[in-house]
């Protein structure tokens, strides 16, 4: 098998270390994959002067896959967010984020499995904000049938891909009547054509609540972009935090696989970074590979990183987030050790 090459943007803040480190991990595990390494956030600034250069679009239009390190967005300097125009351009427009509770990490609930999805390109993330008059400012929610329709459906695809029982939609439609109402319109259409699939509502403040109280009762979330987001982060919490979720943002043509946290500049170059985020999502992204290229070879060598992990996680080798002591690339060596042991 000839090597896949894949868009590799290490991102800001502690980007760089755990992409090193998952780059490492991938290469131990058999993984043919040749890396295009390419710039975006503010460390493509000072060579590109913008946050996300032509060039990593191009090469992620060319590749059709990106595994991303996570960026920081400029806040108030004209420069937009890395994250959200990537998206938009790409149209990659369902974020998946499996959440489930890993053996070796302890938290309160023991057996979650749920699947995020949210939608990507519309909402309050549509960047229409501006200044009514002086000392009124405003956001404008935009919410579009195409859009509503289309992550619907994909939610519903991919319950059935899957062999996932439930979808619940958390909206707020009492309040916004009518863009959470279109949300929840065209999901309850797409529910009606998968007729399998259990599908169910929430208010989204009542939803929280039950979340917390007892998550294993839910499967796949599917949400608008900001309570996506949101929630994904709240999700996080019920398994370990931000350094055991990883995510895919996916389009019918491109795909860009990265973690759900952000560049974490309060730690950023201290090395004490969990690269597993990364790692898992990298993993998601050889099982996409597998999927969509045939590509058994990706299915083994992830199937290898994820016993590898499992293994470390139980022996109690962890980053500090998760109560371990091993520093960013000790943990990626472990998982390396690991897996030339399978
Ligand atoms: P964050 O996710 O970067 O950090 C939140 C907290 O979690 C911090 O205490 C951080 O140290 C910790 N944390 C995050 N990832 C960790 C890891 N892998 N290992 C150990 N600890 C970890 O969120 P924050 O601080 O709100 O955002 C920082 C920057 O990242 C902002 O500029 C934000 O816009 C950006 N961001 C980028 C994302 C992306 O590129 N996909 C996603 C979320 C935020």
């Amino acid at each position: 098998m000839s090597a896949r090459k894949v868009v590799l943007i290490p991102g800001d803040g502690i980007g760089p270390e755990i992409a090193e480190a998952t780059k490492n991990v991938i290469a131990a595990s058999g993984a043919k994959i040749e890396w295009v390494i390419r710039a975006a956030g503010v460390s493509a600034i000072e060579k590109h002067r913008e946050v996300l250069p032509e060039v990593t679009l191009e090469a992620i239009r060319e590749h059709k896959i990106a595994l991303k390190g996570p960026c920081t967005t400029p806040i108030g300097e004209g420069f937009s967010s890395v994250n959200v125009e990537l998206r938009k351009k790409l149209d990659l427009y369902a974020a998946v984020r499996p959440v489930r509770s890993i053996e070796g990490v302890k938290t309160r609930f023991s057996d979650v499995n749920i699947v995020i999805v949210r939608e990507n390109t519309e909402g309050l993330y549509s960047g229409v904000e501006n200044t009514v008059s002086p000392g009124v400012v405003m956001s404008m929610k935009v919410a579009t049938e195409r859009s509503c329709e289309r992550i619907a459906r994909w939610a519903f695809e991919y319950a059935t891909r899957r062999d996932r029982k439930k979808v619940t939609v958390f909206h707020k439609a009492n309040i916004m009547k009518i863009t959470d109402g279109l949300f929840i319109k065209k999901s309850r259409e797409a529910s009606e054509q998968y007729p399998d699939i259990e599908y169910e509502e929430y208010i989204i403040d009542a939803g929280c609540m039950r979340l917390v109280q007892d998550p294993v009762r839910f499967d796949i979330l599917l949400l608008e972009n900001l309570y996506g987001d949101v929630m994904s982060d709240l999700c996080a919490g019920l398994v370990g935090g931000l350094g055991v979720v990883p995510g895919a943002n996916i389009g019918d043509e491109y795909s860009v696989f990265e973690a759900v946290h952000g560049s974490a500049p309060d730690i950023a170059g201290l090395e004490i970074a969990n690269p597993l985020a990364l790692i898992m999502s990298a993993v998601m992204m050889l099982r996409y590979l597998a999927d969509s290229e045939g590509r058994e070879d990706m299915r083994v060598a992830a199937d290898k990183i994820k016993t590898a992990y499992n293994i470390a996680l139980s022996n109690g080798d962890a980053t500090r987030d998760l109560g371990g002591s091993l520093k960013t690339a000790d943990f990626a060596r472990v998982l390396i050790q690991n897996i030339l042991k399978i």
